[in-house]
């Protein structure tokens, strides 16, 4: 075995959105695991939009990655060594092991993994993402029979756990995706009800009337993963009493196309007048029901209940290309990369 190590670190921050210049391969010595370690070799790597926001040296939910440092993110991979209590080498493992071939995780870090289903699904839909739609949907979405969810980058990992579990509780769902194709995929895999391709629509008002027609009683659930002209959109159009989860804004994450920010004012008042609920919420707040949500999705995962879609590119090198193609919708499903 190669005593090198290959990782992607962050070589300078990006102005709008990433572009390849702002990453760097590099090779570099394999690490010993110390005492309560496992050293991992990396087989699956997640991308998610979040990892964009570490890029910016500002204050956040979580640290920012430094210059120089390794890419953080969430890696699958296989034991190669072991001095940690309960891991043995080769066994399958989930933890942060950043953009890299090789990680050192403590114990404490790093989960076993069932190895009845692939190890990509620990990084998408029975992962961070997966949880992430489970649990705001239950304590902040709140579903209704009856009711209508609209979520946008529907085809997603968030979107289509949002949207699978809105329809088996009876809402009709409205799915907003870019091109045809993810449309499709919307209604046919996921089950949406209505797909709407933002990209035939050049303003927040087309929009708007699409999603009014594919919502004929209105909107009860706008779980917002994008906000930009999605947001603008949709909110005019929600009942009262209606729930925003605020889960992520990608169409801003890269501080550019924010020229809707001045109409606060608007936004504002549309939550009073409406009595909106809205809650921005961070998903490791709910890792500790990850169990929880496994137990209650991973068979209906495991028997076709709940279906799921993967974007895999291959090899650590090409992992910046499918970032920055992901920011700007050119994954059909989960970004894995495939060391
Ligand atoms: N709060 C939390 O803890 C938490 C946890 C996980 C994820 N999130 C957030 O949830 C959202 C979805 O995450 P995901 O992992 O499921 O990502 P994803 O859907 O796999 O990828 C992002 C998608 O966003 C859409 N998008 C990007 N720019 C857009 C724009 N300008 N306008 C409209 N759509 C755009 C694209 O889909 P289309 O081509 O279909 O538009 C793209 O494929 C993100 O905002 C993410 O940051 C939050």
């Amino acid at each position: 075995m190669s005593d090198q190590m290959s990782r992607i670190t962050l070589a300078r921050r990006p102005e709008g959105a990433p572009v390849p210049d702002d990453f760097k391969f590099e090779t570099c010595d394999i690490p010993s695991p110390g005492d309560g370690e496992v050293l991992i070799e990396v087989t699956h790597l997640s991308l998610d939009p979040y990892m964009r926001g570490r890029m910016d040296d500002s204050e956040s939910y979580a640290a920012s990655v430094e210059l120089g440092e390794t890419m953080t993110g969430q890696g699958v991979g296989r034991v190669l060594e072991s001095k940690a209590d309960g891991f043995s080498k080769g066994d399958t493992v989930t933890g942060m092991t950043g953009w890299a071939s090789h990680a050192i995780l403590s114990g404490g870090e790093a989960r076993k993994l069932d190895d009845r289903l692939p190890p990509s699904t620990a990084l998408g839909v029975l992962g961070m993402p997966g949880l992430t739609g489970w649990a705001g949907l239950k304590l902040y979405g709140k579903p209704k029979k009856g009711e209508t969810l609209v979520v946008g980058a529907a085809t997603g990992p968030v979107g289509s756990m949002v949207g699978q579990l809105a329809k088996a509780e009876g809402l009709r769902t409205v799915a907003i995706a870019g091109g045809e194709e993810k449309c499709r995929i919307a209604t046919e895999k996921f089950g949406f009800d209505a797909a709407i391709d933002h990209h035939a629509h050049d303003s927040a008002e087309s929009l708007r009337d699409a999603v009014s027609e594919a919502a004929p009683d209105g909107v009860d659930i706008y779980w917002e993963n994008v906000a930009g002209p999605l947001l603008e959109a949709v909110l005019p159009l929600m009942n009262q009493h209606g729930r925003i989860p605020l889960c992520g804004m990608v169409a801003w994450y890269d501080g550019k196309n924010i020229k809707d920010t001045n109409q606060l004012p608007s936004v504002w008042r549309a939550i009073l007048v409406n009595r909106l609920q809205v809650t921005g919420f961070i998903s490791f707040d709910h890792f500790d029901r990850m169990d929880e949500f496994h137990e209650e999705v991973g068979p209906k995962v495991a028997n076709g209940e709940i279906a799921y879609l993967e974007d895999v590119a291959e090899g650590l090198k090409n992992a910046p290309e499918a970032f920055i193609a992901m920011l700007k919708g050119g994954n059909t499903g989960k970004q894995i990369v495939k060391l």
